[in-house]
């Protein structure tokens, strides 16, 4: 397996320099002919930027894993990692770096996160290393905790069901009218955001996220981008000169008066830790709730199961998260010289962990493009993994939880409209723009 692991369409990829046993050369000169028929996608082919990697990733990225679970993508300048125990052994080594400005000219991770950053600039926590990462993540860590989330399970259930009450028509949009609105009042309720702000809220998040995993946004998007990123900047400054006075429940109150060992955060770790939230925990997490509930209805007897047993909606949100998984792709930068997956590679090279990928791995998963709500073993790799494993997964567990519960009580007959549905197109996530759904 070993020269199999990194292929690339350049003709000489450096990583591919392996002396394989003959015996193994003879195994693999067959496959490599049939594998160069129809060359390997790369680049943008490999982004939702692609219609049909858009519309199914599944069959492209099962062709990696199998023909080159390391890709070389000498397009995109990153090495594209597609199976299960490669993804995970690359997102849990404690010494690989998450900083862009750290990875070597040209590659993707410099060029597409680290060509705006300022080399005195201090990122957010996605992207930060080693002290100042543990740092910032234990100053907020505490109000992420699985018993601190619990808390806000009452307010997330009426928060859904407020929202379900405003569905007034027999056939609407699941995503504007449902997916969209619940996370994003929920993590401004928890910010303690005023509810009459929550609509620019929503509005200046969306368009910070749209070019901000995009590898190849357009003008307009930047332009829009960087708008949205001011009113959020000035929007939270103020939130927290106001809030200093009254200090409520609220998580901006909770940083305010977050203190360890004598240490505090600033008032622009502050600003950068709330925008990250509201970034990391919008768009993902109505992805969660569009893709699992369209898993669902593609899939009546699973939806009948999870009515019969609602108990069963626990196992269902981790198999959803492993089905079709929100968030596609994380990624790392090596540190030294790793050879994971048998492909060498060398210090400051850019790294991309295809989670949907790993999450399909036939050598972990039984039948893995099977939806089933009972699957035994539905760990995955959805949250990422190691020292920036998502800080916000049992929140986003806990609100498709109650999301789709709510939803499936309050419309059981729940169906596809003919109306379909479109996937949006955003770099890294795999979700929909619009999903319609009729109650009968
Ligand atoms: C279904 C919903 C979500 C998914 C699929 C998701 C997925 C991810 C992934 C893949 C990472 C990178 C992990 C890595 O590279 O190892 C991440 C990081 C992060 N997520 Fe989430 N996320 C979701 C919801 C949320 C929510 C609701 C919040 C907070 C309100 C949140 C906050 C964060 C933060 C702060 C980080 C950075 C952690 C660090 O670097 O230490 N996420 N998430």
């Amino acid at each position: 397996m070993l020269q199999l692991g990194c292929r690339s369409k350049a003709p000489k990829a450096p990583c591919c320099e392996v002396n394989p046993h003959p015996l193994l050369l003879y195994l693999y000169i067959p496959r490599v002919h049939k594998m160069t028929d129809t060359p390997l996608p790369q680049g943008i082919e490999l982004t939702p930027l692609n219609d049909s990697f858009r519309e199914d990733p599944y069959p492209v990225l099962s062709r990696l894993r199998s023909e080159a679970p390391v890709l070389e993508d000498t397009e995109l300048k990153r090495f594209i990692y597609s199976r299960h125990d490669d993804v995970k052994a690359v997102l849990r080594d404690p010494d690989m770096w998450s900083d862009p400005r750290k990875a070597n000219p040209g590659t993707f991770t410099r060029e597409f996160l680290g060509q705006s950053m300022t080399e005195d600039e201090e990122p957010s926590m996605l992207l930060m290393d080693e002290p100042d990462h543990r740092r910032l993540r234990s100053l907020v860590s505490h109000s992420f905790t699985p018993k601190a989330v619990e808390k806000w399970r009452p307010r997330t259930r009426e928060v859904v069901a407020r929202i379900l009450d405003n569905i007034k028509e027999d056939e609407f949009d699941l995503i504007l009218d449902f997916a969209g609105p619940v996370p994003t009042v929920v993590i401004a309720e928890i910010l303690g955001i005023d509810p009459d702000k929550h609509d620019s809220f929503k509005q200046w998040s969306d368009q910070a996220v749209v070019a901000a995993f995009n590898p190849f946004p357009t003008e307009e998007q930047v332009a829009a981008r960087d708008e949205a990123n001011t009113k959020l900047w000035n929007f939270f400054d103020a939130e927290i000169k106001s809030r200093r006075n009254h200090l409520g429940t609220d998580l901006i109150s909770d940083m305010i008066r977050a203190e360890l060992d004598g240490d505090k955060l600033t008032v622009e770790e502050m600003i950068r830790q709330s925008n990250l939230l509201l970034i990391a925990g919008n768009v993902t997490t109505t992805d969660l709730i569009g893709n699992g509930v369209k898993a669902l209805l593609d899939n009546p007897d699973q939806w009948q199961k999870l009515k019969d047993d609602p108990s069963l909606i626990e196992n269902a949100i981790e198999e959803m998260l492993r089905f079709d998984s929100p968030v596609v792709n994380s990624g790392r930068i090596a540190n030294r010289q790793i050879d994971i997956g048998g492909c060498p590679v060398h210090q400051g090279e850019s790294l991309n962990t295809s989670l949907a990928a790993a999450n399909h791995d036939p050598d972990i998963y039984p039948e893995p493009a099977r939806f089933n709500i009972e699957r035994e073993d539905t760990h995955h790799q959805s949250f990422g993994g190691g020292r920036h494993l998502c800080l916000g997964a049992h929140l986003a567990r806990l609100e498709a939880q109650e999301a789709i519960l709510g939803l499936m009580s309050r419309f059981p007959d729940l169906g596809h409209s003919p109306k379909g549905h479109t996937y949006h197109s955003i770099p890294s996530f795999r979700g929909m723009s619009h999903f319609w759904v009729k109650t009968t």
